[in-house]
């Protein structure tokens, strides 16, 4: 049912659910991983629509919400910043009133995390964050869930982040911080953690490791993204330099756990951020971490519209 503008529970961060939602959400979401690979129909969001608002390029975000709610049994509308009247100045507010009035959940992509919580404080429907500058809860759900799909529960392990300070490295400490596992950050000097980001909880759950290697010493899971995200294109050439120690190549992967697997939310860059044997090779777990997007994103979807249906 639609509420009211400020009760309404909304996705905009990793921190928005607590470990035992996300104990939730990880089983269901192998139920309805289960459910789509069998071909058996699952229909909770009839005739529901969910609206996805992009303000910035995306391939897997969109078809995987897209898929997913029609999967569900909904349906999906597609809006950009330069089709719609958001792109010629109409206040995120005014937007959300209208939109939220229209569809049952809104999926955004867009720059500044205060615009998804403007856009979210004037809502009637649950919103979710498809990436902001600051964060990228859905992927960082996707890919908790292919670790613990390939490896079992995540607490206790250890992640290995290696490169920029970005919306990726930010939710993965916040996914440590809240499931109990060890994240170390590796990034060159300039590219580091904003320490007024940092929590109370961080010290305990974040290392930063000045080298690399020292960060995927003994790790269970590699990860890394581009070294220039959405946005940031400005500094290209400066990041281009900065970073050029921190491909993950296979001398780097060779110091992590001989099991451990490497992840990248894609789209990557072979021979920048990672090399080709390393996200072409045995460890790299990429394309699963990908389509999991997907079912990760049905069961918190269902769920924000639903509640728990176990
Ligand atoms: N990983 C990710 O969010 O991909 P897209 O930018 O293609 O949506
Ligand atoms: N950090 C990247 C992720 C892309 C999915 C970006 O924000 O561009």
């Amino acid at each position: 049912k639609p509420q009211v503008p400020g009760q309404v529970k909304h996705y905009l961060q990793f921190s928005d659910l607590n470990r035992e939602e996300y104990d939730y959400l990880l089983k269901r979401s192998a139920w309805l991983k289960a459910k789509f690979k069998s071909y058996e129909t699952w229909h909770p969001l009839h005739d529901r629509t969910l609206a996805m608002i992009f303000e910035k390029h995306s391939t897997r975000t969109r078809l995987s919400f897209e898929a997913g709610i029609h999967q569900l049994g909904g349906h999906a509308v597609y809006l950009n910043t330069r089709d719609t009247q958001l792109g010629r100045g109409e206040p995120v507010e005014d937007a959300a009133q209208v939109i939220s009035r229209m569809t049952d959940i809104i999926m955004i992509r867009t720059f500044g995390q205060e615009i998804i919580e403007r856009f979210a404080a004037n809502s009637r429907v649950p919103v979710i964050n498809g990436l902001t500058n600051e964060f990228h809860p859905c992927q960082v759900l996707a890919d908790i869930f292919t670790f613990v799909e390939a490896r079992g529960p995540i607490q206790g392990k250890t992640v290995a982040w290696v490169g920029d300070a970005n919306n990726m490295a930010y939710t993965w400490l916040q996914a440590a911080e809240c499931l109990d596992f060890q994240l170390r950050f590796s990034a060159p000097e300039g590219y580091q953690l904003d320490t007024s980001r940092l929590t109370a909880k961080s010290a305990k759950y974040l290392a930063i490791c000045s080298d690399p290697k020292e960060a995927c010493k003994g790790a269970d899971l590699v990860t890394t993204d581009v070294w220039t995200s959405m946005g940031y294109e400005d500094e290209n050439t400066l990041r281009m330099n900065a970073f050029q120690d921190w491909m993950v190549d296979e001398e780097l992967m060779s110091l992590a756990k001989p099991d451990a697997l490497f992840m990248h939310c894609l789209p990557a860059h072979r021979g920048e951020e990672v090399s080709a044997g390393v996200i072409d090779g045995p460890q790299s777990i990429v394309w699963e971490e990908a389509e999991n997007r997907l079912h990760v994103q049905k069961a918190l979807m269902e769920y924000l519209l639903c509640g728990r249906l176990d």
